[in-house]
């Protein structure tokens, strides 16, 4: 960890209390804290209780560090509790989704409907021979089938992989593979910047690959042609014929609900695991808290994509149990303009708004006149998460979209935590641009230092979480050793995030991005790994080396330095630096293209022969370069720092 982006963080003295009407009528009081300190499990079983049931738990935690099961001895279905339940209490009429697909079409899914839809669903799995236990990939676009695919998936105890629409073939193969996926439920394609994307293509070209995929179930979208073969079976054909009814049945707490893969520091992804009892506890409860979600009246937006963490636990699950109606959009923000997403708050009264910093700072560089050519009035809460979001964006969110008049949740958490950690509650606390602010109640978060030492207010250091809780990943699918190592072995007894952290001198915390080799891309973690793998298996490229350099858009961009096999000459610059950005795109997905590509003559290397990535990023972000004693070559940063000058390469 480079000690000065950890420390040069200004105070930030401006604070922002709730309303007085917000505070009197929020879902969680100032007390929650206190009573989760007195009695923390009592406090989760509390929690738990959101749930309904078949049989309840003989014990709220089982922690075996680090391996944790929650609610132990309870059953119960996820299907059940986001769905049936609402239409046995009399919630059915009530909207679940506001769907609007990008070219316009919509559709007003109500939960009674949803329910149909997902028996129906889980009706065509079973005669596919799905059960329990099972793993399904999902790789679909942002559509209603998205989410009944998981919830069918669940309804039987099968675990969903879902695999974000935007990655490749080879992508989707390696995540099918190692979940040993039977079955890949797909969509012809979807809809994107005004155009038909495809997926079945993809999937087909994933399939050539050694795997144990059965059936390919395919959701009809766009209407393109696509490519028919024996294991393939239309959505309408095989879901539509069911019936729409089926009785579910109660799974263990820790039976798996889903594998998300997230990036790594080496180049296979982590396939995080999750169960069921404590997973929807958590989510369920952070819903409900975070968001003062008013089921009856409010119209609640998160605008994430089912592929990441983020649809999972705060469009598919939180939001279904706790009863909200939602908005749900296929597309992209700028189509076909750029007041698209302030179209459609105004349009559905959207009440509640959950996005990513790199969202906003979009919307601050598209301009103001976006968000005021629509009447945003509707809003009364804004929520970030994904990436820090700096003070400036912070405060843009708040007036020019929430007109100072929405408290803002910064949300931290990950794919690894499951759901939400550390937020403002939203009628409780005094908020401070830029500052996720402190655990939530019944979590244990603490900055510190090497050794592993609370660093106290007023210093930076590692982000640790001290507790388990019950939306912890049980594991990495199949890699015992690797979860161990990855999470639990940096500090003693404590879970290791991966994020650099500040106190301020009132104790709030300041996330200060990852400190390892991933990167983070628009709020979506790739690993510099993943990237290099991908560029050296082109013919052209001997040895490349990634950082994640600071971008004012998105977070983080990629920036890549590559060297190039012997004969291959650099002369030809742009149109190889074009062809290894496709390449990349091809390899991994459009996401993972680097922003910029240098070709170097030598990379930065240590005398054991690793890359020195902090010098490089130097170079990256335009600092003059670090300390580079200990390099092999104490020249090669001057090369290419030179080099740079005639290298450049943008677009
Ligand atoms: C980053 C997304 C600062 C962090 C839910 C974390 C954040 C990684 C925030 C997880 C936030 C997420 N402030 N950084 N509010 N939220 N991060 O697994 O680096 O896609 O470790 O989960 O995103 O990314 P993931």
């Amino acid at each position: 960890m480079s000690g000065e982006s950890f420390e040069n963080l200004s105070y930030e003295d401006r604070t922002f209390t709730p309303s007085q009407s917000f505070i009197d009528n929020a879902n969680t009081k100032s007390d929650i804290y206190d009573e989760a300190n007195k009695d923390r499990l009592a406090f989760w079983e509390k929690q738990a209780n959101r749930l309904s049931w078949n049989k309840k738990w003989d014990q709220v935690v089982d922690w075996q560090l680090p391996f944790a099961k929650w609610f132990v001895g309870g059953k119960l279905n996820a299907s059940f509790n986001c769905l049936d339940r609402h239409v046995i209490e009399g919630r059915g009429e009530r909207v679940a989704f506001h769907f609007e697909g990008e070219p316009g079409d919509t559709q007003t899914i109500t939960y009674k409907q949803l329910l149909s839809d997902v028996c129906k669903a889980t009706n065509a799995l079973i005669e596919l021979g799905v059960k329990q236990g099972d793993r399904i990939a999902i790789y679909m676009p942002m559509i209603p089938q998205a989410a009944i695919a998981m919830l069918a998936c669940a309804r039987l105890g099968a675990m969903h992989s879902v695999v974000f629409g935007g990655f490749s073939a080879d992508a989707l193969l390696s995540r099918i593979q190692d979940a040993d996926a039977s079955l890949v439920i797909t969509a012809d394609g979807g809809y994107r910047k005004s155009a038909a994307f495809a997926l079945k293509g993809a999937v087909d070209e994933a399939l050539k690959g050694s795997t144990n995929v059965k059936n390919v179930l395919v959701v009809k979208r766009t209407g393109q042609e696509v490519a028919w073969g024996s294991k393939d079976v239309w959505w309408h054909e095989i879901v539509d014929r069911q019936s729409d009814k089926h009785e579910p049945e109660f799974f263990d707490s820790e039976n798996g609900l889903f594998i998300l893969y997230t990036s790594g520091t080496t180049a296979k992804p982590k396939g995080i695991y999750h169960t069921t009892g404590g997973y929807l506890t958590q989510a369920a409860f952070t819903h409900h808290a975070v968001f003062d979600l008013k089921p009856e009246t409010d119209v609640y937006w998160c605008t994430a994509d089912v592929g990441w963490i983020t649809g999972h636990s705060y469009v598919v699950y939180g939001p279904l149990i706790n009863g909200a109606t939602q908005v749900m959009y296929e597309g992209t923000p700028d189509t076909p303009t750029k007041g698209r997403v302030f179209q459609l708050i105004e349009k559905y009264k959207v009440s509640i708004l959950y996005t990513a910093p790199t969202l906003i700072r979009t919307w601050m560089k598209w301009g103001d006149e976006y968000p005021n050519g629509s009447n945003l009035s509707s809003l009364r809460l804004l929520g970030s998460v994904g990436e820090p979001i700096n003070p400036e964006a912070w405060m843009w969110y708040r007036e020019v979209i929430g007109k100072n008049n929405c408290p803002i949740v910064d949300t931290w958490w990950q794919t690894e935590t499951g759901a939400i950690m550390i937020s403002p509650l939203p009628g409780v606390t005094a908020t401070k641009p830029g500052s996720a602010m402190k655990a939530l109640p019944g979590i244990g978060a603490e900055v510190v230092d090497d050794e592993g030492n609370a660093v106290g207010n007023g210093r930076g250091g590692y982000l640790v979480l001290t507790q388990p809780w019950p939306s912890m990943m049980r594991g990495i699918w199949k890699e015992p050793v690797r979860y161990k190592d990855t999470y639990w072995s940096r500090f003693n007894n404590l879970y290791f995030a991966g994020d650099g952290a500040k106190l301020d001198k009132d104790g709030a915390i300041w996330l200060l991005g990852r400190v390892d080799d991933v990167m983070n891309v628009s709020g979506h973690r790739i690993s510099t790994t993943e990237v290099e793998s991908a560029l050296v298996s082109h013919e052209a490229v001997a040895e490349a080396a990634v950082v994640g350099a600071k971008d004012e858009m998105t977070g983080q961009g990629i920036v890549a330095f590559v060297i190039l096999r012997g004969g291959i000459e650099a002369a030809k610059g742009d149109t190889l630096v074009k062809q290894l950005r496709d390449h990349v795109a091809k390899e991994i997905g459009a996401i993972a293209k680097p922003r910029q590509i240098m070709v170097v003559a030598e990379l930065p290397k240590t005398r054991s022969g690793k890359i020195m990535r902090r010098l490089l990023k130097d170079v990256a972000e335009n600092r003059a370069v670090g300390d580079s004693t200990t390099l092999a070559d104490p020249n090669v940063m001057k090369l290419i720092s030179e080099g740079l000058q005639s290298g450049k390469s943008e677009d």
